[in-house]
């Protein structure tokens, strides 16, 4: 198969819903307790040094990476992550060929490569890689769509707090995966955030780490999808910063401390500027996706039927208890012949950078906003395009503050969270009842 066939084979076996090949997907035991994966890679035998509080490095890695709350064994994180499983890893690099890995929980740097210099080093980038096996214990091989989406939020964030920085999907794998020390199967690169204008040095990694679980499968198609978008032929352009949230006089950083996934919403309306202005923040920079939207309860426009949208999230009552709710899409076959394999990586990245600019841009003024998944097919045929949806994200009035998350190393405890999830469960049943048009 060619990259563009290994595409459509794996979209199409990963969709939810709707009768498609599904034969060559590994058939696991999802979610089993006993063999979930650890959320954070350590490095027992390397030594880690703690990010200081005004660390310019530290804080782009905090307020995109690091833990901001905490709720039992649950650690949520400055940008939002499906299923909160969080398989995007970061490793920072310098130009005297220095490696290091974040602590996202110790807000640390693992030193991993070192080479004699002359004591003067400056940060050139940042790789973000993905650890499929973390989001496919739930997920299976849609998981591998996770880590793009994952990587879209974490920048997004990153975009956000720097002009400076600029990030690519475009490089040689191998090369990027060797220099950090990842093997390319269980965990590779996803993206590289260029910090300066320089190119990324050479280096060889070479490191160990515990296993992440007792026994991490593998899923041959996820391999197939990777291997299947590597070509790398510098068609794709570089995400840099664009339109920005409203901050009204307070700190990105405070916004993104008070973001957080609404969990339940009210059946409010919002003004028009509460739609235009974050979908106009979301959908800057993302040049390979359109956007549709259903309109529930926006001044000054035609309402659609809620419950048509909550089916299309995959029936969850979030979808159309919302304002708005947003369907990042993108016409794959488009995608393709204008990009390459590679695009299709790159589509699912600008979704989840949409999301996450969406979701800030609607705390910015004070509403609720959470990604979401989808029946692929039926979002299609609603909508009546040939545009493949690549994310959701619903807005609306949230029912509930959430407490702002914490500094480094001092994550806010979530004590109501539990509480909050029996309330989202009760909300799932109650809609479960409600008939389409409601
Ligand atoms: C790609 C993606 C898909 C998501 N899908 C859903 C979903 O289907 N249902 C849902 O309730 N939340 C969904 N979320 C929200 C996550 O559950 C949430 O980000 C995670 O629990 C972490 O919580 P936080 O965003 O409050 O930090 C999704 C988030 C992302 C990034």
């Amino acid at each position: 198969m060619n990259g563009a066939e290994v595409v459509r084979a794996y979209h199409s076996a990963t969709i939810h819903g709707g009768d498609h090949d599904r034969s060559r997907l590994v058939r696991f035991r999802p979610l089993d307790p006993t063999n979930r994966p650890a959320p954070f890679k350590v490095y027992p035998d390397y030594p880690f040094t703690p990010l200081d509080d005004d660390d310019p490095l530290g804080r782009l890695l905090f307020y995109s990476l690091g833990v901001t709350r905490v709720s039992g064994s649950s650690y949520f994180r400055a940008a939002m992550s499906a299923g909160n499983l969080h398989p995007v890893e970061a490793y920072a690099v310098a130009d005297d060929d220095f490696v290091a890995h974040y602590h996202p929980l110790q807000h640390g740097l693992t030193t991993l490569h070192e080479e004699d210099g002359d004591g003067h080093r400056a940060w050139i980038a940042v790789v973000l890689t993905g650890i499929p096996w973390r989001t496919a214990w739930k997920y299976g091989e849609r998981g591998w769509r996770h880590l793009w989406w994952d990587s879209g939020a974490v920048v997004a964030n990153m975009l956000a707090l720097s002009d400076d920085v600029s990030v690519s999907l475009d490089f040689d794998d191998d090369a990027v995966n060797r220099l950090v020390g990842v093997d390319g199967t269980s965990e590779f690169a996803l993206a590289v955030v260029h910090l300066v204008d320089e190119e990324l040095p050479g280096a060889e990694t070479h490191v160990t780490t515990p296993a992440l679980s007792r026994n991490p499968i593998e899923f041959p198609l996820v391999t197939e999808i990777q291997n299947g978008t590597r070509q790398h032929h510098g068609h794709l352009r570089a995400y840099r910063g664009g339109k920005r949230p409203q901050l009204r006089g307070q700190a990105i950083e405070d916004l993104i401390l008070r973001r957080g996934s609404t969990r339940l919403f009210r059946h409010e309306t919002v003004p028009e500027a509460s739609l235009k202005d974050p979908v106009d923040v979301a959908t800057d920079g993302a040049p390979l996706l359109e956007h549709l939207i259903a309109v529930h309860a926006v001044e000054g426009w035609p309402a659609a039927p809620r419950a048509v949208t909550q089916h299309l999230c995959y029936d969850q009552p979030l979808g159309g208890d919302s304002a708005y709710t947003v369907f990042h899409s993108a016409d794959l076959e488009k995608v393709l012949a204008d990009v390459g394999p590679r695009g299709y990586r790159a589509a699912l990245f600008e979704a989840g950078m949409a999301a996450e600019r969406l979701e800030l841009a609607a705390f910015s003024l004070g509403l609720g906003a959470t990604g979401l998944t989808f029946y692929d097919d039926e979002v299609k045929e609603v909508f009546d395009t040939d545009a493949a949806c690549m994310l959701v994200t619903a807005v609306g009035v949230p029912d509930y503050r959430s407490r702002p998350g914490g500094a480094p190393r001092k994550p806010t405890q979530l004590h109501g969270f539990d509480a909050l999830m029996g309330r989202l469960q009760m909300r799932m049943l109650a809609g479960r009842n409600t008939t389409p048009g409601q």
